[in-house]
């Protein structure tokens, strides 16, 4: 019998080691022979630590499972699939995979991140193969006839950002995998890194052969062990395979990569920052013109793209543009790994073609507040994001609708909050995040956030005192405004949304209440 436990840093922070451990002792006492798989997580992370058991009719999962369980589960005979009190029946029946369109995520929580073999049995490194045969222009006209736009958040089409790369001349060309994944609620990165590192190999591979770039970097932060440990294990495997290497499967053309670790600052994901870090030096923004695309790394032309960019692009190679342009809505095209998370009931991993109501994704798939209270306002985008009531719920997921909706779905974490959220404290926070992260480079974010923060806690005590804000809060949209504007990145230039969006949608929460409120 195969059990199938997920090495997920989520499902191990929640006991998987410990209900692996007692697995193995209950087999043992009981003569049984099983084998225990470490694979990655399904991202239902409800149900984790979730437990899956191979039978003749598929996966079945088991969870919330605790050390205490095993007992029980063996008794009930659940090695051959029987029902017990923690059955949630199919793995592939469970709504919440069941609605979903996997692509990027085909492989998670089914393939053994340590083994190749099963990366390909699971119909790994097609995509490769075929990348090997093709012009590196051939490569670059089929990414960018799919549609894929950047997933780190800006929505960059990759081909486009490919083609300027091919287009440079230069004696060396980089890669660069923004691992960086600083954005609160988000972890798709993370779970890709884990449980199904080939897939990002497999694409950085196809990138640097797309684009003449013989060299890799993978840049990480360092509140991911886990996550590194996997894809340095990865690679070494990869390259013994010849996968990476001087003949990339084969071929005449070269590609080999390797893993950096930063040193945790948000804005090291921002990507000429990111480089700085990379070269060893302070993570400062770096102006743009000249794009990392022309003078990155070490001044030579870089591709940088996010982990779910370059993991969506070996199934492009594989099945095709075509395959992958029909999915989605506008000029949002394919797949969007979203995470949700917060106060919700079914926080997890959901991949889905663009197009969902924000509405549906919460409250249908999360199934709503996990405190079961009214949800008052959803965070999309991670902090820098834009908070929606209720009333936007209808707004549909996918890039433009969230632009003009005053919002970006960034790197697609949504961050769910109830009734009880104070929408005061939360412009704050934004405020106050950006004044801690802020590399200091430019006026507007570098003093703007304090300034934020100070007017904010003015509002607050003029609300409490009962007095008129009208004049602090023009100062703060005023402020907003500058920021907006005048910041040198995206972190300063997209603190505003938050706060302003907490203004426009929650005014109570920063004006006094009224005698006529009462
Ligand atoms: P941007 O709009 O300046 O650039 C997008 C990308 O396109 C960059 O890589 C840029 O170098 C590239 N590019 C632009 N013109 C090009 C051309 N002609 N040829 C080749 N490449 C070209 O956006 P930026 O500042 O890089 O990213 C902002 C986004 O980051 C936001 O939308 C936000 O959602 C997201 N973000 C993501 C986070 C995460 O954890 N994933 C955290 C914070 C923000
Ligand atoms: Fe640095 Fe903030 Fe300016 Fe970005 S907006 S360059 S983080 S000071």
């Amino acid at each position: 019998t195969r059990i199938f436990v997920p090495l997920d840093s989520a499902s191990i922070a929640l006991g998987a080691d410990e209900v692996t451990e007692a697995i193995t002792a209950e087999a043992a006492s009981r003569g049984l022979e099983i084998e225990i798989v470490r694979n990655g997580s399904r991202g239902l992370y409800w149900l984790e630590p979730m437990l899956e058991v191979e039978t003749t009719q598929g996966r079945v999962t088991y969870g919330p499972v605790t050390p205490s369980d095993v007992a029980g589960l063996f008794e009930a005979g659940f090695q051959t699939g029987a029902h017990h009190a923690l059955s949630q029946g199919l793995t592939e029946e469970i709504p919440f995979l069941r609605k979903q369109t996997r692509l990027t995520f085909a492989r998670c929580g089914l393939t053994d991140p340590h083994s190749l073999a099963s990366y390909e049995e699971f119909g790994g490194l097609r995509g490769l193969r075929n990348a090997v045969k093709m012009t590196p222009e051939e490569i670059v006209e089929t990414v960018t006839r799919s549609g894929l736009r950047g997933r780190g958040g800006a929505g960059f089409p990759t081909g486009i950002k490919w083609n300027t790369v091919l287009q440079a001349a230069a004696d060396q060309k980089y890669i660069v995998c923004n691992a960086d994944e600083g954005d609160s609620g988000t972890f798709a990165d993370r779970m890709i890194m884990e449980g199904d590192p080939f897939v990002l190999i497999e694409g950085m591979a196809i990138a640097g052969i797309a684009t003449g770039a013989t060299k890799g970097y993978l840049y990480t932060r360092s509140e991911y062990p886990d996550a590194i440990a996997a894809v340095e294990q990865a690679i070494g495997i990869a390259r013994k395979a010849g996968v990476l290497g001087p003949d990339v499967l084969g071929s005449d053309r070269a590609f080999d990569m390797e893993v950096r670790m930063g040193a945790g600052a948000y804005v090291c994901g921002e990507e000429t920052s990111l480089l700085n870090s990379l070269e060893g030096k302070r993570g400062v923004v770096r102006a743009k013109p000249p794009l990392p695309a022309l003078e990155g790394f070490l001044g030579r032309p870089t591709v940088v793209n996010n982990v779910m960019s370059l993991a969506s692009v070996p199934i492009i190679l594989d099945k095709g543009a075509e395959f992958y342009r029909d999915y989605g809505v506008g000029k949002s095209h394919g797949t969007i790994p979203i995470q949700i998370a917060g106060n919700v009931r079914h926080g997890g991993l959901f991949e889905t073609a663009f197009g969902l109501p924000l509405g549906e994704i919460v409250e249908e798939i999360g199934g709503g507040t996990l405190t079961g209270r009214p949800i008052r306002a959803v965070q999309v985008g991670g902090p820098l994001g834009a908070y929606f009531p209720p009333e936007k719920f209808d707004t549909i997921f996918d890039y433009e609708s969230f632009t003009d909706a005053d919002g970006l779905i960034g790197h697609a974490g949504i961050v769910v909050f109830d009734d009880t959220v104070n929408m005061l404290k939360q412009a704050r926070f934004a405020f106050e995040f950006c004044a801690l992260e802020s590399c200091g480079k430019c006026t507007p974010c570098r003093i703007g956030a304090v300034r934020g923060v100070e007017v904010i806690d003015r509002i607050a005590a003029g609300k409490a005192d009962g007095e008129n804000v009208d004049a602090q809060i023009e100062l703060v949209t005023d402020l907003c405004e500058t920021m907006k504007f005048g910041s040198l990145c995206a972190l300063g230039g997209f603190t505003p949304f938050p706060v302003v969006s907490a203004l426009t949608h929650f005014p109570e929460d920063f004006h006094p209440r009224t005698l006529a409120d009462a």
